[in-house]
């Protein structure tokens, strides 16, 4: 199978390579690729492991385990030497595919085995995609809506103190919206809710439709999931396009890295996307320390809690998550990216 554009090939397994702990083998995204400068180290923690982005000598995106082969200190603390990665500590230089460069004081050394661990990357619609293992499968989903020209795209990021599926799912379910958000995106929904809701999933090639009906309206469309990790809301206000994107990544067992994005098709000046952070983190306010109150803080097996039809994007996604996400099959070699 093909590497998405501008995608890396990594190298082989040993025991101090990044594992992704119930996260491993996925395409995820991790940021805006504009904000990964040609000059810096840029550090990320997805699933209790390190990463370093970096740009190359031709501009490209890099992605090591931000682990030196040598002594295992952070890469990231390092800086940018001619789209080479030096390490902090002793000076040692990797470029783009990890392979080591340089080794000060010892020119003698067999640089062939010392190089550090990449990771597949590469920017796709002005995002930057990771693959959570060392050859990536299949290409990252990207959501049709960021392939759309002539689309303002920003980015704000929050740290949520709960299991990334708790978040995941609040971000699918609409029957919380006039409780918790009742002065702001629920407020339509205000005295409405003795009424009957039923929530479809919709599968699709890259995860779902939900389709909300509520008594005496039609149906709705306006989420969306992207496996595995991302939810899409359209809002499109009188015609125009608005959209978000929550990407629910964890980062450490219990602590999550919310990052949403926005698209839109109006105001699109770059001094105007403070305005609409202002009002996504209020609305993230709204959410956070209900969800992060959540108990345990991961999601329970099947059976624990107690559920009703309205959860059914909820379970849809559990379900995902207990077979799909948490313990997905081990990567195929004949299906390894050539
Ligand atoms: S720890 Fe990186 S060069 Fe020594
Ligand atoms: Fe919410």
């Amino acid at each position: 199978m093909a590497l998405a554009p501008g995608c890396k090939r990594a190298s082989v397994a040993r025991v101090t390579d990044p594992r992704f702990a119930d996260f491993a083998n996925q395409w995820v995204p991790l940021g805006l690729a504009r904000t990964i400068a040609a000059d810096r180290p840029f550090a990320f923690v997805v699933a209790d492991e390190r990463i370093v982005v970096f740009r190359d000598a031709h501009g490209r995106l890099s992605a090591l385990h931000d682990r030196c082969p040598h002594r295992g200190v952070a890469l990231s603390l390092g800086r940018i030497e001619k789209g080479e990665l030096q390490c902090p500590f002793h000076g040692w230089r990797f470029d783009g595919a990890g392979a080591c460069t340089h080794v000060p004081w010892n020119p003698q050394a067999r640089r062939d085995s010392l190089g550090a661990t990449a990771l597949p990357v590469c920017e796709v619609a002005g995002v930057v995609w990771l693959y959570t293992g060392l050859t990536a499968i299949g290409t990252p989903s990207i959501p049709e809506i960021l392939t759309r020209p002539g689309l303002r795209l920003s980015a704000q990021t929050f740290l949520w103190n709960v299991h990334w599926t708790r978040v995941m799912e609040n971000m699918l379910d609409a029957p919380h919206l006039p409780f918790v958000h009742k002065g702001t995106i629920g407020r339509a929904l205000k005295g409405k809710s003795e009424r009957r809701m039923d929530m479809e999933w919709r599968e699709t090639a890259t995860g779902a439709q939900i389709v909300a009906t509520r008594e005496g309206e039609a149906a709705r469309t306006a989420l969306r999931y992207h496996y595995p990790n991302v939810m899409e809301l359209a809002i499109d206000p009188g015609g125009r396009t608005l959209r978000l994107l929550a990407v629910c990544t964890p980062e450490r067992l219990n602590r999550t890295r919310l990052t949403l994005y926005t698209v839109r098709s109006f105001a699109k000046w770059p001094w105007l996307d403070p305005l609409f952070a202002r009002v996504n983190a209020r609305i993230a306010a709204e959410d956070k320390a209900i969800v992060e109150s959540s108990l345990p803080a991961c999601v329970p097996a099947p059976g624990a809690e107690r559920s009703v039809a309205s959860d059914g994007p909820t379970l849809a996604f559990r379900k995902l998550w207990f077979t799909r996400i948490r313990d997905p099959k081990p990567p195929e070699p004949s299906t390894s990216t050539e």
